[in-house]
């Protein structure tokens, strides 16, 4: 790759694109903007859409009758830095060592869109064609679970026509190992405040005869698995699609996910739902987990109260065919039936997105693994992911079309956390993925 398509990336990455914070609501802008600048040098007819939240950018090459219309999506913001003293470098100055590239949004999702985009820029200057038509379309809230993209798909879903859609925002299960996504669970969050007595109270004074809401949201979220890691929460399962054996099959052919689990995350030992594998776990199976929890006193030393409230935020990762609606109303109401009648709770939902499964055996199945063996000379395993990219069960449902997900995120690039990084060689990777893959895709 030249230093020109490395300098370029660099810029992108620099713009402080943090979708869920509105002091950067600028920078969310005027990263969109370089997207309009970049796809009008390349020739593509760009428009910048306005929404509610942030702006979604759509590109589109010259439309020729006869040939396949490819989707690609992607987004261009970021999740915060914070904690930010856990960064080596700065966070938005693109830094690299060795073959890494260290920078919020490397992985997720800058560098793997702007691969696409090069790998089109490429073939156009090198072709001065492209196999297929092509539209790009890239939002600026996929880390706040895209709240304005399925009602935008929906008034331009002529303007967006087309055959298939192809996503690089997932990982490899290891370096060099090209990996087809066939699902990804879906994503419903809520957060709950339990309240009890009126102030702050002194906990000599009061403590032994006033309900504690630390506790009571502690003893709360307790009750949300048995001991075997089964969710507790009634109707929860009800929809779940099992497994299918082919898959349990070819996922215990992958290297160990046990150890690759413990690898990674660098736990002392493993935790879920007794009867799966970890890698059945985590991409098969819906969980509810505990994002942040908190309330009472956080600083230094002691401070003896009973704190007037207390708070969890918690997020359920769902599966075929569970909807996301229905999973927050049943665990609104087990949590507030678990809610003692000396305090109140309540509960407020958040965003959500459905799980999405597609046949990666299908015509256009096929094509993407060609292309992925083309890229990496090797043949690509098929997997399924537990991270949510809450649109593309929407490009279905609304612009009728499967979604190829073929990412590029190493198992320890770090996405969400202090240190994310991209390598130099997945970057060069996803430039020819992508031309092969609109090569494949056009036979
Ligand atoms: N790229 C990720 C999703 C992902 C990561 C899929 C790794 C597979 C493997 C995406 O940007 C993301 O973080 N999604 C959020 C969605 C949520 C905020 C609505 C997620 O999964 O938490
Ligand atoms: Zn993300």
């Amino acid at each position: 790759m030249s230093q020109k398509q490395l300098d370029e990336f660099f810029d992108y990455l620099r713009f402080p694109s943090i979708s869920t914070d509105s002091n950067h609501k600028s920078d969310v802008n005027a990263c969109a903007d370089s997207l309009v600048a970049k796809f009008t040098s390349m020739g593509l007819s760009v428009e910048k859409h306005e929404t509610p939240g942030h702006p979604v950018i759509v590109a589109k090459s010259e439309s020729k009758d006869g040939l396949l219309t490819v989707l690609i999506y992607g987004h261009y913001d970021v999740q915060p830095v914070d904690p930010v003293e856990e960064w080596d470098t700065p966070p938005f100055e693109p830094t690299l060592v060795g073959d890494k590239i260290f920078c919020r949004g490397a992985t997720d999702n800058k560098g793997q869109n702007f691969a696409h985009i090069l790998g089109v820029e490429e073939t156009l200057k090198e072709e001065g064609e492209l196999p297929v038509n092509v539209i790009f379309l890239l939002e600026g809230e996929e880390e706040i679970g895209s709240p304005n993209l399925a009602p935008f798909l929906r008034e331009h879903k002529d303007e967006l026509k087309c055959d298939i859609c192809a996503v690089s925002d997932t990982g490899m299960i290891g370096p060099g190992i090209p990996t087809m996504t066939y699902g990804l669970r879906g994503i419903a969050c809520l957060e709950f405040i339990v309240r009890g007595p009126t102030l702050d109270l002194h906990s000599g004074v009061y403590g032994g005869a006033v309900p504690n809401p630390a506790l009571i949201a502690a003893q709360i979220v307790s009750k949300l698995h048995d001991e075997n890691g089964k969710i507790l929460i009634p109707g929860f399962y009800d929809k779940v699609v099992p497994l299918e054996d082919w898959e349990r099959e070819m996922w215990a052919k992958l290297p160990d996910g046990e150890q690759a689990t413990i690898d990674e995350t660098g736990v002392k030992g493993l935790w879920g739902e007794a009867g799966y594998t970890a890698l059945e776990q985590r991409w098969g199976r819906p969980t509810a987990e505990v994002n942040g929890i908190g309330g009472g006193y956080q600083g230094e030393g002691s401070k003896t109260v009973i704190p007037r409230e207390a708070m969890a935020k918690l997020s359920f990762r769902l599966v075929a065919d569970q909807d996301p609606a229905d999973i927050l109303k049943l665990a609104s109401d087990y949590l507030n039936s678990l809610c003692p009648d000396s305090c109140t709770i309540e509960v407020e939902l958040g965003h959500d997105g459905p799980a999405y499964v597609m046949d990666p055996n299908s015509k256009y199945g096929k094509a993407a693994q060609t292309a992925l063996k083309e890229t990496f000379n090797d043949a690509a395993r098929l997997i399924r992911e537990g991270g949510s990219i809450p649109i593309i069960q929407a490009f279905k449902d609304i612009l009728d079309v499967d979604t190829l997900l073929l990412g590029l995120a190493l198992p320890d690039c770090q996405i969400h956390a202090p240190n994310e990084s991209f390598t130099v060689t997945n970057f060069e990777a996803g430039i020819k993925l992508n031309r092969a893959l609109l090569k494949e895709l056009a036979k």
